[in-house]
C-alpha cells in the first residue's frame, strides 16, 4: 500500500550552531572542551563559512525545509551588548535558506550558552533568565521578516540530564535539586518567550508558530527477576521524562505544535528515586554505532499517544549514527513507515526533519557518531552525499512511501 503526504508536508533536516559552525570560542561548551580535554569541537564543519554550499546540498536532495540554530553567545557578546555583525550573518544564513526553498525553522538554544551567562551563574539563577529573554527579543525582532517557525528551547530534560544531573555536560554538576531549578527556569524562559514572539508578530499579520523541541523516549522494563519493579520504574520515568512537560506547556497554551526529537528505546530498571537506564539488549533488536535500541514501532507508539494533545506534530529529529550505508536505510524506511502508518491513523504530523543534514560536533563523545545525510571530512572540509541521502531525497521529491 502507498501512502500519499500532503502537498505541504516538510521534508527535511536539522542541525545545530554548535556541532557544525565551528570556532564558537565565547560558548560555554568550548572552554569546557579545553577543561577536560575533550576532543575539540575546533573548526567543526567549518559551517559558519559553507553554509550555502550546504543548503545546496540539501536542496538537491528535495529538501522543502531546514532546521537550524543561533549561537546565542555570537549574538550577544557580553551581557549588555549585541553583535550586528552576527545578526547579519545569519540573516544571510537565513536568506541562502529561502533561496533554495528551504523553510527555515530556527532554534534559539540548543545547549550552548554564552561563556559570561555561564559564569553569571547560567540556568541556575532566576534573575539570569532575562539575559536570555533579552537574546530571544532582539534575535526574532531582527528576523521576523524571514522566520515564522520557531523553536525556543533544544530538549530540556536532555540538557539538565547531561549537564546538572550526570554532569558530563558544562556546568559539570552533579545535583538533583540545581537540576530542578534549572529546569523551573527553563520553563519560565519559555513561557514569556513564547508570548514575546507572539507580542512581536503582533501587528505583522503573521501568527508564528512556536514551540519546543521535546526528546521522547520509548521506555520498557528490563526482563529479570525484578520485572515488576522495572515495569513502575519504566512508567514512572515515561511519565517524567516524556509527558511532564508536555503536560505542563499545553494546559498553559505555550506550544502551537509539538516538536519532537524521537532516536530509540531504554530498558529501565529500578533504582533509587527515579530508577537507571539498564544495558539490556533484546536478542531481536539491534543497536546502533552508539549502542542505541532502534525502535521503529516505538516511534509509532509515540506518534499515537501525542495525539491526545490535539495539536499538529513536526518531527524536529530523527537519525541515527552508524557505519554502514544500508544501517542509515533501514533506519529511515523503518521510521517513515511508522510516522505513515501514524498519519494514516489521524495524526496531524506537518514535518519530518532527519538529524542531521551532515555529520558534525556529537558533544563529549566528539567527531567518531556519524548522523548525516552528508558526510564530512574533517581534515579537507569536503562533503558527499551519503548513497542512503538519495532514497531519502526520492521519498521527498516523490512525497510517498510504500508500507
Ligand atoms: C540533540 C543533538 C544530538 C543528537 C544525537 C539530540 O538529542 O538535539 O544535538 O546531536 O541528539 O545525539
Amino acid at each position: 500500500m502507498q501512502i500519499q503526504f500532503p502537498y505541504s508536508f516538510l521534508w527535511g533536516a536539522a542541525l545545530s550552531s554548535y556541532q557544525c559552525e565551528g570556532d564558537n570560542v565565547n560558548s560555554d561548551w568550548y572552554l569546557w572542551e579545553k577543561e577536560k580535554g575533550l576532543i575539540s569541537s575546533a573548526s567543526a564543519c567549518r559551517h559558519y563559512h559553507l553554509f550555502d554550499q550546504d543548503f545546496q546540498l540539501a536542496s538537491k536532495l528535495n529538501l522543502n525545509s531546514l532546521r537550524i540554530s543561533l549561537e546565542w553567545a555570537r549574538i550577544h557578546p557580553e551581557p549588555a551588548t549585541f553583535s550586528l555583525e552576527e545578526l547579519t550573518h545569519y540573516q544571510k544564513v537565513i536568506d541562502a535558506l529561502i533561496k533554495y526553498n528551504l523553510k527555515p525553522i530556527v532554534t534559539l538554544h540548543h545547549f550552548t550558552n554564552p561563556l559570561w551567562f555561564a559564569k553569571k551563574g547560567g540556568w541556575g539563577e532566576v534573575k539570569n533568565i532575562d539575559y536570555f529573554l533579552s537574546f530571544l527579543k532582539k534575535t526574532v525582532e531582527a528576523l521576523k521578516e524571514r522566520v515564522d517557525l520557531w523553536i525556543i528551547f533544544n530538549e530540556p530534560l536532555v540538557y539538565i540530564y547531561n549537564s546538572f544531573i550526570l554532569g558530563i555536560w558544562p556546568p559539570g554538576v552533579r545535583s538533583l535539586s540545581e537540576g530542578k531549578r534549572v529546569l523551573n527556569n527553563i520553563l519560565a524562559a519559555h513561557l514569556t518567550g513564547y508570548q514575546e514572539i507572539k507580542r512581536i508578530y503582533q501587528d505583522s499579520g503573521v501568527n508564528p508558530q512556536v514551540s519546543m523541541a521535546k526528546s521522547l523516549r520509548i521506555f520498557s522494563p528490563s526482563p529479570g527477576p525484578n520485572f515488576i519493579l522495572n515495569s513502575l520504574t519504566a512508567g514512572l520515568r515515561s511519565q517524567l521524562f516524556n509527558f511532564r512537560i508536555l503536560n505542563y506547556l499545553t494546559k498553559k497554551n505555550a506550544l502551537d505544535f509539538i516538536g519532537l526529537n524521537y532516536y530509540c528505546r531504554e530498558f529501565s530498571k529500578f533504582k533509587g528515586l527515579i530508577g537507571e537506564e539498564s544495558d539490556y539488549k533484546p536478542k531481536r533488536g539491534r543497536q546502533n554505532y552508539l549502542g542505541w535500541n532502534v525502535y521503529s514501532q516505538g516511534f509509532y507508539k509515540l506518534l499515537k499517544r501525542l495525539k491526545r494533545y490535539n495539536l499538529p506534530i513536526i518531527i524536529t529529529e530523527n537519525g541515527t549514527a552508524e557505519n554502514k550505508d544500508s544501517l542509515y536505510e533501514d533506519f529511515l524506511i523503518g521510521h517513515l513507515k511508522s510516522l505513515a502508518l501514524a498519519m494514516k491513523e489521524g495524526v496531524d504530523i506537518r514535518g519530518y526533519l532527519w538529524w542531521s543534514l551532515m555529520d558534525n560536533f556529537e558533544w563529549d563523545k566528539g567527531f567518531g557518531p556519524r548522523f548525516g545525510l552528508t558526510e564530512v571530512n574533517y581534515s579537507t572540509f569536503e562533503r558527499k552525499l551519503k548513497p542512503f541521502a538519495y532514497t531519502y531525497g526520492k521519498i521527498c521529491k516523490d512525497n510517498r512511501i510504500e508500507v
